[in-house]
């Protein structure tokens, strides 16, 4: 794994944004695999910034993100669509219909989850999958669980997510208690993964996930396998291992 300090959060977007910016100009019609939450904002900005300078063009690009809450429609201000159309897709002149998410109104599980396998399998696979960390060392919604699930699933979110998200929505009622993810072995298998980390908060999930045992009790720890891992963090993030 390859470790990217940061000072500081405006410092990891900036040199995610670089990561990213790589794989686009080299390879302008990839896959890029997005992920939501409040870590990869300023990395969008970064990357709707270069664009708007002439910088980077995403005409050819296919995204296909991580996850998507069931039983959220897209213009529900709290869904992952309705986040990624705010801070990327309607910023940069990406293909609307070459941008993916499981499809959160579909009420039955096995058939969302069948069909979004059929979306990344028609896409030809992820060129670079961008990941932030949960503080249960969650990536998607894998959560913590005795077994890795290798594709789309539909997942019971724990109490400790549920709190965690709360704060974007007016109560806690209104946290969505399933969501539908993208499962380990598709994100094992993109090519180059992109992991972004910030604050203190994170510093012992950091630790655990990466410098701990491979178990699927932190999901994130399976990263350690993956030969193109790069993680870019803040310092406060990195302050239990470096
Ligand atoms: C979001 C996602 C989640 C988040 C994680 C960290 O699509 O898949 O795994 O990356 O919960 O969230 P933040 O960045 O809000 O701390």
């Amino acid at each position: 794994m390859k470790i990217i300090k940061a000072r500081d959060y405006q410092e990891m977007s900036r040199r995610a944004a670089n990561v990213i910016s790589a794989q686009v100009i080299m390879k302008p019609n990839c896959v890029l695999g997005l992920a939501t939450g409040s870590t990869p904002i300023g990395t969008y900005a970064e990357l709707v910034e270069r664009y708007q300078k002439g910088d980077l063009d995403f005409s050819g690009i296919t995204t296909v993100n991580l996850d998507e809450y069931k039983g959220l429609t897209r213009d529900n201000d709290q869904s992952y669509y309705y986040f990624m159309n705010e801070h990327l897709f309607s910023k940069v002149n990406i293909d609307p219909k070459r941008t993916f998410l499981p499809d959160g109104t579909e009420p039955d599980s096995a058939k969302a989850c069948e069909e979004y396998n059929r979306v990344i399998d028609s896409v030809g696979g992820v060129d670079l999958q961008l990941l932030g960390l949960g503080h249960n060392g969650h990536i998607g919604f894998n959560e913590p669980s005795d077994i890795f699930k290798a594709r789309t699933h539909c997942v019971d979110l724990t109490e400790t997510t549920v709190e965690a998200n709360k704060r974007f929505f007016a109560s806690i009622d209104e946290v969505p208690r399933q969501a539908y993810t993208m499962g380990i072995q598709t994100i094992m298998q993109a090519k180059k993964i992109l992991i972004v980390v910030s604050g203190k908060d994170k510093a012992a999930i950091v630790k655990e996930a990466f410098f701990g045992a491979i178990t699927p009790k932190v999901q994130a720890s399976v990263l350690q396998l993956h030969s193109d891992v790069t993680l870019v963090a803040d310092e406060a993030a990195l302050s239990e291992i470096i």
